[in-house]
């Protein structure tokens, strides 16, 4: 196996590579699945009473997909890859598939939020795996894990609830201040769902 420095480095400061490249896999697939079902669902709500909600998704699903590319060059740093083939079905939006021909958003709002407060959960366990020990990986996954909380809010919102949050940082804002300051941040943010 060719030498790997990402993976030597990281090793060096205790952490267990082949864990954390498995849990950065399934994040990668996990993206990569909820990409997907946005796809069908923005299309699904075309021209319909989920105009608002198509909006949220359509900037979720971005989000989604920019999550995925984070992700991966960290995975082939680390020494890790992607399988060839997925073989399993990946993210948590696979409630999507058995949509009514109507939209039903009071129906698939629920079903959102409880992806991203599964989205919030992994990444805090995320961070919580690497604090110390990695601070790429660290950084990474806490600039995600604050769009997360930013997609639970907005269906939150949609919901009637817990309407008063401020405005987060998306994860490009957080990774451009982790750069300028070549520090991670001292305090990490628990939302509603870690
Ligand atoms: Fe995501």
């Amino acid at each position: 196996m060719a030498k790997c420095v990402g993976r030597e480095l990281v090793e060096a400061r205790g952490m267990d590579v082949d864990s954390l490249i498995n849990v950065l896999v399934e994040r990668a697939l996990a993206e990569m699945g909820n990409y997907y079902y946005f796809t069908l669902l923005r299309i699904h709500l075309l021209g319909v009473d989920g105009e608002a909600l198509r909006r949220i998704i359509e900037q979720v699903r971005e989000q989604d997909r920019h999550h995925f590319e984070l992700l991966v060059p960290r995975i082939y740093e680390l020494g890790g890859r992607l399988p060839e083939t997925a073989e399993q079905e990946s993210g948590t939006l696979g409630a999507l598939r058995v949509l009514p021909v109507e939209a039903d958003v009071p129906k698939i709002l629920p079903i959102l939020l409880q992806a991203a407060e599964a989205s919030v959960k992994a990444y805090t366990n995320l961070c919580a795996m690497t604090i110390g020990k990695d601070n790429h990986t660290y950084n990474l996954a806490l600039a995600i894990r604050q769009d997360e909380i930013q997609h639970q809010v907005r269906f939150l919102e949609m919901l009637g609830r817990g309407a008063a949050e401020p405005r987060l940082q998306t994860s490009a804002e957080i990774l451009l201040s982790v750069a300028q300051l070549g520090a991670p941040p001292a305090v990490v943010r628990v939302g509603a769902g870690a």
